[in-house]
């Protein structure tokens, strides 16, 4: 009996491999650009008001109207009892008023009969509390009763829509993000997740280095969730830890394949499915799906911080965008954004207005990345509620514009120009291509380095990102890639700070090496094997050949300390963290440290194999400034020319336009060709500032 459970949860967990995502780029004719759509909540309006809400949405230029999130209460009011007359009169209306539907799956809140009848469906915190329903993502989803019922409701709603030629697309639940759940369900599923993995319970014990502190296990059974809750950070065991992490993200992996399989035995195949990823998102992993067309992502860029300069605090953030264009597209060749903040929302630190115009950066910002869906959430700020402070597009009479709604109706209508502009076939320009590069991204490293940062100053989430934002700002369009990609296409790759290798990927990145690649390492990689574990040897041993150096030590400042470094005349500062590197003869020193008791040791190697070049960067420098200077170089050494673009101004490429964003507080001129045409905005980019051109 017991085996059958396990062989019940294993499947839950481990997606089935028969119904495939499709090819995306059929869902998204080229000649569109980009698709407009907007969030609406019918069951939190009157019904007198939809018609006139919906020829609003049509009239201010969105293309699509998401519906039915949340709205399971609506759906399925009594357990088994479904009614859908309410949402057929709104995807009617949205038919007469010309608008696409796009449907949400409601998995991610569930009705208050779901509580009552099954409390076990929701997940348990680290106190094993148990959730409840009234709010959002709170439901086990490893919980085979609760995957019942989601099955249910999907089923019928794919049955009843999926016909729909008006209908272009599902949104599986709402920003999945790999809750941590220790319920009996969660435990009783992470057992038999850990079974499948290591077969023997020695495999685990010896994976999770069980005999420190007496950790061992006898048997499967005896095995529970690592909950750091209970034993304080002193009773972590990093590897058990990361497996909880793999084993969950696997668990929401699943839980979206299930339902893309539910909907597939259904719909047309001229609808798609995808979700709605948050755009920094630690806790799930996009690469672990397998069923749908694309990923896509939720943007809010503003959430009460300081960003760059004395309006940084109205811009927000450009990194959101920034990395969430490029990560999400590793599913599915695609990505758009399908939430960005219409306004000032209701959760940051403090909610400042925006500059007017932001919104539309960021829609351009995504839309320059390459974005073939814009949409956002919500349509009308609500009345009532958790969110009555967080605005729409529509302000709170139902019928005025907010500032983010009038820069999406700027920004559709000139999306609408761009389109009479756009030429089919448009090949990267070679100046671009010459700097083609790759960020390699694997979400177990984040998840391993973030539990053992050993010094405060360490972002283990900025750190990757820096070389993303550094390598743009010398113009390099830069992809965001899975270690298992192609990397013949890329002059440079960076692997920054990633720290579980094995053989066989230290090999495949001598082989790109040796063809002619540009490589880049950086501190904090390749110093543990697969399962966490450090290497008998040195630091990062298997790394050595290949950069020509040994890692003999790492150092770290207080957060007032001041680490100094010489590179061709110049000084840059560092106090995060630093590798004392020993070069061996083949190895040229590009820089060393300048102070500390070890003055002089190398902090930034490079090693030329075969037609290529591995440059080690050994430190992390305060203000990344060294960082960019040795990726100019290898620009260079690549044969490519470099721009220097200011912090927080971005130049991109797609389809033949090229996009100037301005999320800094000054003023900046864009240097323009003498063939240039422009064809939105003007060349002195103000903060906010879009300018698209094509040459
Ligand atoms: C998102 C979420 C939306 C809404 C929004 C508010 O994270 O997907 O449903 O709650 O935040 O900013």
């Amino acid at each position: 009996m017991r085996k059958i459970i396990t062989i019940i949860i294993v499947t839950l967990l481990i997606p089935s491999a028969v119904l495939k995502a499709q090819d995306a780029n059929r869902f998204f004719p080229e000649k569109d650009l980009v698709t407009t759509g907007i969030y609406y909540y019918p069951e939190h309006w009157s019904e007198t008001q939809w018609e006139r809400d919906i020829k609003k949405i049509s009239d201010m230029g969105f293309e699509f109207v998401h519906l039915a999130e949340f709205a399971w209460f609506k759906m399925e009011p009594e357990e088994g009892q479904f009614d859908f007359t309410w949402l057929d009169k709104v995807v009617a209306l949205c038919t007469k008023y010309h608008l696409k539907v796009l449907l949400c799956t409601p998995s991610a809140t569930t009705p208050t009969w779901m509580r009552i009848n099954y409390p076990e469906t929701f997940v348990m915190d680290g106190h094993y509390i148990r959730g409840e329903n009234g709010t959002r993502g709170l439901e086990s989803i490893v919980n085979p009763k609760f995957r019942g019922y989601v099955k249910r409701i999907v089923t019928e709603m794919a049955k009843r829509y999926g016909q729909n030629s008006n209908v272009i697309g599902w949104q599986i639940d709402n920003e999945p993000g790999a809750v941590s759940d220790y319920s009996p369900s969660s435990q009783e599923a992470f057992r038999a997740w850990l079974k499948n993995k290591y077969k023997t319970i020695d495999a685990l014990n010896n994976a999770w280095g069980a005999a420190f502190w007496s950790q061992w296990f006898n048997s499967f059974d005896q095995v529970i969730i690592p909950n750091t809750n209970l034993v304080g950070w002193w009773g972590n065991n990093p590897h058990a830890l990361l497996d909880f992490k793999r084993y969950s993200a696997d668990a929401q992996a699943g839980f979206l394949d299930f339902q893309a399989d539910v909907l597939r035995d259904y719909i047309s195949k001229a609808q798609f499915v995808t979700t709605n990823y948050t755009a920094i998102c630690t806790g799930s992993d996009p690469s672990r799906t397998t069923k749908l067309d694309f990923a896509a992502y939720t943007a809010y860029p503003n959430g009460g911080s300081n960003n760059i300069g004395e309006s940084g605090f109205r811009l927000g953030n450009s990194d959101v965008v920034l990395f969430a264009s490029e990560y999400y597209k590793s599913v599915g060749g695609l990505s758009g954004v399908l939430e960005i903040q219409p306004g000032p929302v209701n959760w940051g630190s403090y909610n400042p207005l925006l500059l007017p115009g932001t919104v539309r950066l960021w829609l351009y910002h995504s839309f320059a990345a390459g974005g073939k869906i814009a949409c956002s959430y919500r349509f009308r700020q609500i009345l009532y509620g958790a969110e009555q402070y967080h605005a729409g597009v529509i302000q709170t009479d139902g019928v005025t514009p907010s500032q983010g709604g009038k820069d999406y109706m700027q920004f559709m209508k000139e999306v609408t120009e761009l389109r009479k502009q756009y030429k089919p076939g448009m090949k990267t320009p070679a100046k671009l291509a010459a700097r083609a590069s790759a960020i390699l991204w694997n979400v177990e490293n984040y998840w391993s380095i973030d539990r053992q940062k050993q010094t405060g100053q360490w972002n283990t989430w900025d750190y990757p990102v820096k070389f993303l934002k550094t390598a743009r700002s010398l113009g390099a369009p830069v992809d965001v890639i899975r270690e298992t990609a192609d990397l013949s296409k890329y002059k440079v790759a960076i692997v920054p700070a990633y720290e579980m290798i094995d053989s066989a990927l230290v090999k495949k990145w001598n082989d790109y090496v040796t063809k002619g690649g540009h490589l880049v390492i950086t501190c904090r990689t390749g110093t543990k094997d697969r399962r966490g574990h450090f290497w008998e040897g040195e630091t990062a041993m298997p790394l050595s050949n290949l950069i020509g150096a040994h890692i003999s030590q790492t150092d770290m400042l207080s957060s007032y300390g001041k680490g100094d470094i010489l590179m061709n005349l110049n000084h840059y500062a560092w106090h995060s963290w630093a590798d004392l590197i020993v070069p061996n003869n083949a190895s040229d020193v590009l820089a060393t440290y300048d102070n500390q008791f070890y003055k002089g040791k190398a902090a930034v190697v490079k090693h030329r194999v075969g037609k290529g070049t591995v440059t080690y960067i050994g430190v992390d420098t305060d203000d990344s400034k060294l960082e960019k200077d040795v990726l100019r170089q290898i620009y260079k050494d690549a044969g490519a020319t470099t721009e220097d673009y200011p912090p927080g101004v971005f130049v991109y490429w797609r389809d033949g336009f090229y996009t100037a964003l301005n999320y800094s507080s000054e003023n900046y001129t864009v240097n323009l060709p003498d063939n240039a045409k422009v064809l939105i905005g003007e060349k002195i980019l103000k903060p906010a500032g879009v300018l698209v051109w094509t040459e």
